[in-house]
């Protein structure tokens, strides 16, 4: 009994650093790459004609990025700016799913 509780604690662990880690490699590519810049921190945007991407629904967000890098969506800013996020589709949307879009 001993051991399978130390088993399930290790797992529980393991899940929470695992999603700890996707958000903060999400987070740190979000500001390295340079997507804050028009998107504000926390992806929530100060500016009407660039959309806010705060608690945006994380699928919703990996799509939208993958139309703009085959060029299904057009937007000359995001067709350039979505292939330097490759790899990181998911880790950036749930970054920004998770972040708070009223604050
Ligand atoms: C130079 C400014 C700029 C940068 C940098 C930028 N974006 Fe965008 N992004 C835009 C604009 C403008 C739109 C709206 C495009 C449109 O109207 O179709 C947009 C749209 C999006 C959308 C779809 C949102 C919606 O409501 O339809 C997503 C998701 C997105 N950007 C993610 C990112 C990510 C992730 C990065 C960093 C890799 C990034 N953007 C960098 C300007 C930018």
């Amino acid at each position: 009994m001993k051991k399978i509780s130390s088993i399930f604690i290790t797992f529980i662990f393991a899940t929470f650093s695992v999603s700890s880690l996707a958000n903060s490699e999400g987070e740190a590519m979000y500001s390295a790459l340079g997507c804050a810049s028009c998107h504000g921190a926390n992806g929530r945007s100060s500016d009407d004609s660039i959309p806010s991407l705060a608690g945006k629904d994380v699928d919703w967000i990996v799509q939208q990025l993958e139309y703009f890098q085959s060029g299904e969506r057009q937007n000359a800013y995001m067709n350039a700016m979505a292939p330097m996020a490759e790899g990181f589709e998911r880790s950036i949307a749930e970054y920004l799913s998770i972040q708070d879009p009223q604050k």
